[in-house]
């Protein structure tokens, strides 16, 4: 089959556009005898009748998995080097109370960046000292409950907060742990990183600053430096971009190894998922390894000690055991400049379940969910139900051409900044998000009804 000419030239026709690419799909995703679409053993048509649709479906065990996985690689690798890593899960990817447990079990730490975040996961029963907070404007409040429950580490990202962290510890009694972030001038992105004196963005201090702000924070008796922090972007498949802010990061660190102990290196998130099929993130043992050598090397330039290394992957723990279950409403065939035809198929969900392709311009991948179908395949754009033309769930992909109003679909790589994203737009309720293992489909935070929407607004007190 001839590909359409509205097609991306990226996405080639399917031999079989029932396939589940096994990097985008979690692993315990598959066809069932009859075509359908199961994840750990739960059929879509079964999870859509029992929670409705749109449905946030994650895979247990997968995201345990590649939790255990991300732990003990960067653990072996490190071990082989000398030293030893601190993982903390990112909380702003995904966080309910079960996932932070989940999280805790796999042995890791937890990253929150809001007093909502931190909230989960001390409901969690997380220990404080396994926790982190970021932001790069935390609330003295914030900050004052963090170091009241004697989280573990705070990530500084300005000269103000030095003092209210400083304050907060000395009312607590307390020697607060802290981390600096800088900003490297490093921006990485997918294949690309830019590289840059100084960065114009809203994190961090710049790393000409670093000496003077380090000085600060040790001034305190209340804060213990840590170490510097630095996350330079996001959806990242080279390795290139953490040499370069290991290699700039570690100038800094050298020097400030003179004016005291630095027994810390963090350098963040944003490891490349795959979302698509021609998306080809970096086996997880294989990014370990780099990145020991990235640090030994670096230290070893330096002649100093290699840093016990801190990570804090998000999306590539919780992203691909993820999927999201629509069903098609509207089905239109699109004649695009007369010359080629575009299929809009529209879901009962949309921006306000993943606002990731109208934000970023991101690509997912999507298929029939409730059966499988030998129909040639026919490029579709899936399209949400908001009132807004950019409200777009999968930009391109191709389908069985018989995709038909009651379709379930399944979009694969949900499970990071789709839900934890969500917004009422439109005022929709926020879909339920369920966990599957073994067979069983359990709850793991319920979805919004329109009576808890409007329980909310005060209008209807008046009358
Ligand atoms: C400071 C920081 N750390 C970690 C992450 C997690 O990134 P990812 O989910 O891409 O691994 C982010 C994401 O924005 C971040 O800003």
């Amino acid at each position: 089959m001839q590909p359409n000419p509205l097609a991306p030239s990226w996405l080639s026709v399917p031999q079989d556009a029932n396939a589940l690419a096994t990097a985008v799909w979690s692993s315990n995703a598959a066809r069932s005898e009859s075509g359908e679409l199961t994840v750990a053993g739960v059929p879509a048509s079964a999870l859509a009748a029992e929670f409705g649709t749109p449905l946030y479906v994650v895979d247990e065990m997968d995201a345990r998995g590649r939790a255990r996985l991300i732990r003990e690689s960067f653990d072996r690798e490190f071990a082989r080097i000398g030293s030893s890593v601190k993982v903390y899960y990112a909380g702003k990817a995904f966080l309910s109370v079960e996932v932070a447990r989940w999280m805790i079990d796999a042995g890791l730490n937890i990253d929150a960046c809001s007093g909502g975040e931190l909230a989960v996961a001390l409901a969690a029963g997380a220990p404080a000292e396994r926790l982190g907070l970021h932001g790069n404007n935390k609330s003295v409040r914030e900050i004052d409950r963090a170091v009241g429950v004697g989280i573990g580490a705070i990530v500084l990202d300005s000269i103000i907060e030095i003092e209210r962290v400083a304050e907060a510890a000395t009312r607590h009694g307390r020697v607060q742990s802290v981390r600096l972030r800088v900003n490297s001038g490093v921006h990485a992105s997918t294949h690309e990183f830019l590289a840059t004196a100084r960065e114009d963005q809203k994190f961090g201090i710049p790393l000409t600053e670093v000496a003077e702000v380090v000085a600060l924070i040790r001034s305190h008796s209340s804060l213990k430096f840590l170490g510097l922090h630095s996350h330079i972007g996001s959806q990242i498949f080279e390795t290139d971009g953490f040499a370069e802010a290991a290699r700039r990061l570690f100038d800094v660190h050298a020097e400030l190894l003179a004016g005291g102990p630095v027994p810390e290196l963090n350098l963040g998130g944003g490891f490349g998922i795959a979302y698509t099929s021609v998306d080809d993130a970096f086996p997880i043992d294989e990014l370990a390894a780099r990145f020991a050598d990235i640090v030994s090397a670096a230290a070893e330039r330096l002649g100093v000690p290699v840093p016990v290394l801190a990570i804090e992957p998000g999306r590539s723990i919780i992203g691909n055991a993820g999927h999201t279950l629509y069903e098609v409403g509207t089905i239109k065939d699109v004649l695009v400049e007369g010359t080629a035809v575009r299929k809009y198929v529209s879901v009962d969900g949309g921006m306000s379940d993943n606002i990731r392709p109208a934000l970023y311009g991101a690509d997912y991948s999507a298929r029939l969910a409730n059966r499988s179908s030998d129909a040639e395949p026919a490029l579709v754009r899936v399209a949400g139900k908001h009132c807004e033309s950019g409200d777009i769930v999968v930009h391109a992909e191709y389908l069985p051409a018989d995709v038909t109003p009651g379709d379930l679909l399944a979009v694969p790589a949900t499970g990071a900044y789709c839900w934890s994203m969500a917004s009422n737009y439109n005022y929709l309720g926020r879909p339920p998000v369920v966990a599957v293992r073994d067979g069983v489909a359990r709850v793991l935070v319920r979805g919004e009804t329109e009576e808890d929407l409007l329980r909310r607004d005060a209008g209807l007190d008046a009358s």
